[in-house]
């Protein structure tokens, strides 16, 4: 059953001063309205010509540090960031009629976090990401999915790929958008620009 969510403005009163907080307090309201994926975010890169490119990646963990998701680095958006690492990230949740923006730099997270990640994921998840060069051409499904499942059945230890891993994406601007019924948006900005202080802007809808 859909739960009816009532909040319909968002007034500078109404926000944290602290972005991560704000974040963390719309992330436990979607974890409550919203019935999928909640945790599942566009990844906006750009390659070397500034060409952009989005796809969805989830959400593994967020703090004060950045927004940490796993992939492999020699995936399409591994080497865009190889090139520029300035990313974008957006969250979406229709129940609460809320978008987050966030922007900022990606940066490879340490390799024993993304040990520890790697390891407590289901065997097939890590024989999978063990074999797959994501983003390359795959020629033979079928032929991928053997060498899977002989990976599988081998009951070898299977360790993280060097090129299998975390980012943090490190944000300096993250940009709260709540809809309204009835009535124009409500947005607000909060910006690092090169201080160690976030500022509190709001913008037109
Ligand atoms: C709901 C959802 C969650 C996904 N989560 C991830 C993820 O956490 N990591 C990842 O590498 N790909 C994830 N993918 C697949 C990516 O969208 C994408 O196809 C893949 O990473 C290759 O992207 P690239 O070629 O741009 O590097 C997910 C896709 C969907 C639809």
């Amino acid at each position: 059953m859909r739960k009816e969510y009532s909040q319909s403005s968002l007034e500078r009163e109404h926000l944290c001063d602290n972005p991560f907080e704000q974040f963390s307090r719309w992330f436990e309201e979607a974890l409550e309205f919203e019935p999928h994926e909640v945790n599942a975010m566009t990844l906006a890169t750009v390659d070397s010509n500034s060409a952009p490119s989005a796809r969805v990646v989830l959400l593994k963990s967020f703090s004060a540090d950045g927004f940490i998701f796993f992939t492999n680095y020699s995936s399409k958006k591994g080497g865009d960031i190889s090139v520029n690492n300035r990313v974008a990230l957006l969250f979406y949740w229709p129940q609460t009629m809320r978008q987050v923006r966030v922007e900022g730099s990606a940066f490879k997270i340490d390799p024993s976090e993304s040990d520890e990640y790697f390891n407590s994921r289901p065997a097939l998840s890590k024989a999978s990401s063990a074999l797959s060069k994501q983003s390359s051409p795959l020629e033979n499904r079928d032929e991928f999915d053997k060498r899977v499942n002989t990976l599988l059945g081998s009951g070898a230890e299977i360790s993280r790929p060097d090129n299998w891993g975390g980012y943090s994406v490190k944000p300096d601007h993250i940009e709260f958008w709540q809809g309204g019924v009835g009535r124009s948006h409500d947005r607000f900005i909060y910006s690092l620009e090169g201080s160690q202080e976030w500022s509190i802007t709001r913008l037109y809808p």
